[in-house]
């Protein structure tokens, strides 16, 4: 049994703030920016089903299994892979897994927080009544002129990035936990608003026919990989935030039970989301293919025409930007745990440390929108690139990795131990889901984007 006297980690105060804390972790831009884009620009009704499959048989079994191992080793990632390998009698090459997620979560953190100061510039934007009255074309040239200048889109950068690092100053009693309890229930609420503002609307089913309606001739290799990495995007997976979470867990709480809270309330976000746009996108006329502008150029055109639209934009984009936060928090924390844990940095000096670094680097996302636009690595931009990155391929091979360590390396005893199923049956099917059907399922996604398949 793994010491956990020693090593000075916090624990949440209740279950129900680890269940507020994850899902912050979970429900964030990847609901409400990136699943309506990605959708719009892969066709839809198909992409939805293969992106919904993948959470059911893929995301659910891993975030299990990476809570788990958090759990079980009470350590930060680098370290609790570690650990369990010693404790598996393991090759000690795992533990460069540890590795690959913090560098995954900081690479990941520099692009989000672009996209998150876009989402607070926004708070001002609906403050002083930019969307009042505005039709598309207007929403539109507002969109384009925001980012098209590197000062804004910086000055916003930095003030998302040094709100994170406030927070995570703080740590997890004192900062984590007060700033999820009243907000994450705060935005389901906006989101039904937003949902019934839809249905408002001429083109509500048209929106929804587009979603949940598929035509599998417009899935490509690329859009199946896309749908893949969107999952484990979405449910904070492959990269150790859901392990760090995890390894400020009590004991006594079920592992199962909470994953499936989490999972489900994220995708339910996500499909609020979907709900609420794609009827504004046709009733503008506008296309669902326009990219990680869409929620920027559709959401605004309905604040400005419903009646109390001023402070619904208000309340979005605050809601937005805190959602953002909960998450951004997760990205930053494996980085921040194992420098104080492991290389005897103060909190401060290690949230500066991995904040200033993941700041510079997100001045590469702010350009590629504006000066850099035309520069393209392998036919993407930079934004494009370390998305595709990290989403797509080094998120999908952490899980694939947690995968197989939980289900072929770690003692069946322990993580039968750990998880605690309600029934022998419930843990014999996480571990045929996350010893053969999840790590399988990557694995021919990859075979089949590099065309082997
Ligand atoms: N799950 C977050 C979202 O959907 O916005 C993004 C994210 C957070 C990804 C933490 C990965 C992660 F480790």
């Amino acid at each position: 049994m793994i010491d956990t006297n020693t090593t000075g980690h916090g624990k949440w105060s209740s279950r129900f703030t680890y269940i507020l804390a994850a899902t912050g972790s979970a429900v964030g831009l990847g609901n409400i920016w990136k699943f309506p884009y990605i959708t719009g620009e892969n066709g839809g009704g198909a992409f939805v089903l293969v992106y919904l499959a993948c959470v059911l048989v893929i995301g659910i079994p891993i975030m299990m299994a990476e809570t788990m191992l958090g759990r079980r080793s009470q350590r930060n990632p680098i370290e609790a892979m570690e650990l369990l390998t010693k404790e598996a009698s393991a090759d000690s090459h795992w533990h460069y897994l540890g590795w690959m997620g913090v560098i995954a979560g900081l690479l990941i953190l520099s692009y989000y927080s672009v996209i998150a100061g876009w989402a607070s510039a926004y708070v001002l934007k609906a403050f002083t009544g930019s969307f009042i009255d505005a039709d598309a074309t207007a929403i539109k040239s507002l969109f384009d002129s925001f980012v098209g200048s590197p000062i804004q889109l910086i000055f916003w950068h930095t003030l998302f990035m040094l709100a994170t690092m406030v927070i995570v100053v703080r740590g997890i009693n004192n900062g984590l936990e007060k700033a999820v309890q009243y907000l994450m229930p705060a935005l389901f609420v906006l989101m039904f608003l937003l949902v019934a503002y839809a249905m408002t609307t001429d083109s509500y089913f048209k929106g929804l026919h587009f979603l949940f309606s598929p035509d599998f001739s417009k899935l490509t290799g690329n859009s199946v990989l896309t749908a893949m990495g969107h999952a484990f995007f979405t449910l904070s997976l492959g990269m150790g935030a859901i392990m760090v979470y995890g390894s400020y867990l009590s004991k006594d709480i079920s592992i199962s039970k909470t994953v499936y809270l989490i999972a489900g309330a994220d995708t339910v976000v996500a499909l609020l989301a979907g709900i609420a746009i794609f009827p504004i996108v046709f009733e503008n006329n506008l296309h669902p293919s326009s990219g990680p502008g869409l929620i920027f150029e559709t959401l605004p055109i309905a604040f400005g025409a419903m009646t109390g639209g001023w402070l619904m934009g208000v309340l979005f984009f605050i809601m937005l930007a805190v959602a953002a936060l909960t998450s951004s928090i997760s990205l930053i924390e494996p980085a921040v745990a194992w420098l104080v844990e492991n290389r005897g940095f103060t909190r401060e000096k290690a949230c500066l440390w991995s904040g200033g670094a993941t700041w510079f680097l997100g001045l590469g996302t702010v350009f590629s929108f504006n000066v850099w636009s035309d520069f393209k690595l392998f036919d993407r931009t930079l934004f494009q690139l370390l998305d595709y990155l990290t989403a797509n391929l080094m998120l999908p091979i952490g899980g694939f990795c947690i995968a197989v360590f939980a289900g072929w390396i770690m003692n069946a005893k322990h993580s039968e131990e750990e998880l605690a199923m309600q029934t022998p049956a419930g843990f014999q099917v996480w571990k045929l889901l996350v010893s053969y059907v999840a790590p399988a399922a990557v694995f021919l996604v990859f075979l089949h984007v590099i065309g082997v398949l």
